[in-house]
């Protein structure tokens, strides 16, 4: 398992993954724009050289905030969703980020459990936040 910076030619292998882990997915054209802004920060787990894995930041004041995280439906529960954060978390250490936010489906076990697992803690409820389903957003934060 390799971890590195992502680069703008992955983005089309990264929103073919987003259409099959979500009902709102980031498409190729947005996922390449987060490349032309300073503060957005991507990095992906790569398996004989395909994306398996891949997070996003956008760093602003000292504070993170995850924009979007998923390991292809082929490759979960092998520790890469984990070990990928772990690497987010101390990459935005050394970046002088102070807390780590993000928002996740209410019903989202598997990623709830994963971000409690790493000392997340649920801070608030976004009311019908997501669509297709329409779901509660809870809002989660790490401080670093
Ligand atoms: C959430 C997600 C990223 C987890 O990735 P993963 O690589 O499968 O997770 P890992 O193998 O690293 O598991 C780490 C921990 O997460 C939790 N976890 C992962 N999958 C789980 C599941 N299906 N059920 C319950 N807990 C789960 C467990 O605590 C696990 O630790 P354990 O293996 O010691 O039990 C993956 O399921 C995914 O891509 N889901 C769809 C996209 C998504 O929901 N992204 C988050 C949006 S906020």
């Amino acid at each position: 398992m390799v971890i590195e910076k992502m680069e703008v030619t992955s983005c089309k292998s990264v929103a073919e993954i987003e259409k099959l882990c979500f009902s709102t997915p980031w498409s190729k054209a947005s996922l390449e724009n987060e490349f032309n802004l300073s503060y957005a920060h991507y990095f992906c787990v790569k398996e004989q050289n395909q994306v398996v894995a891949y997070v996003g930041v956008h760093n602003i004041c000292q504070e993170g905030e995850i924009t979007t995280f998923a390991v292809h439906p082929a490759h979960r529960r092998k520790g890469f969703g984990y070990r990928l954060l772990k690497e987010l978390i101390s990459y935005e250490k050394k970046q002088g980020i102070k807390l780590l936010n993000l928002e996740v489906r209410q019903g989202n076990i598997p990623a709830v459990s994963l971000y409690e697992g790493l000392g997340f803690e649920k801070v608030g409820v976004r009311k019908g936040y997501y669509q297709n389903p329409t779901e509660d957003g809870i809002l989660m934060t790490l401080h670093l």
